[in-house]
C-alpha cells in the first residue's frame, strides 16, 4: 500500500511560523513522525511540499496509477484552489484532508474547503497527530476496498 503526503505552501516553514497557532515542532520533524507513522503501520510513504499551486495539482496528477491514498494538507491553497479539487477528482484516488490547526475556530475565509469537497474525510486541529489519523483511516479504507474486491 503506497500513500503520497502533499504538505502545501508554507507547512516548509513550520517551527517559525506562528507557533502559537501549528506549534513549534518543524517541517523536518513533522517528516519524521509520518515516516514512523506509516512505518508502524507497514504502509508505504511518500511526501511531498511546494509552495505553487501548479506543482501541486501536477504531483496529485502524477500519482495516477502509482499511488493507492493521498494525505494532502492544501494549507492556504484550501479555501482558494479550484485546480487542486479538480486533480483530486480527476485521479479519483482515495485523499484525506489534514490541517494542523482547528481551521473551524478561525477566520470566516478559511471555513471553505475546496480540496476538502474530493476528500473522504477531514482531521484538523489535531497537529501531527492529524496525518497519522489520516494514515490509518486511508489503510483501513483500502484494506475493505480489497477484501470487498476479492
Ligand atoms: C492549515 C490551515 C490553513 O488555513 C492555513 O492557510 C495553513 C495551514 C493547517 O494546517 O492548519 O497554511 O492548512
Amino acid at each position: 500500500m503506497k500513500l503520497l503526503v502533499i504538505n502545501g505552501p508554507n507547512i516548509n516553514f513550520l517551527g517559525v511560523r506562528e507557533p502559537d497557532i501549528y506549534g513549534k515542532q518543524n517541517y523536518e520533524a513533522l517528516l519524521t513522525f509520518i515516516q514512523r507513522a506509516a512505518e508502524a503501520e507497514g504502509v508505504e510513504v511518500e511526501c511531498y511540499q511546494s509552495n505553487h499551486e501548479g506543482d501541486i495539482v501536477d504531483k496529485i496528477q502524477s500519482a495516477y496509477g502509482k499511488f493507492d491514498g493521498i494525505v494532502i494538507n492544501p494549507a492556504a491553497y484550501t479555501h482558494t484552489s479550484v485546480a487542486i479539487l479538480d486533480a483530486l477528482k480527476a485521479v479519483a484516488i482515495p485523499a484525506v484532508e489534514v490541517h494542523i490547526s482547528k481551521v473551524s475556530e478561525r477566520e470566516d475565509f478559511r471555513q471553505i474547503s475546496y480540496a476538502g469537497m474530493a476528500c473522504v474525510k477531514t482531521y484538523a486541529g489535531l497537529g501531527f497527530e492529524g496525518y497519522r489519523q489520516a494514515i490509518l483511516y486511508l489503510k483501513a479504507l483500502l484494506q475493505d476496498t480489497c477484501e470487498a474486491a476479492g
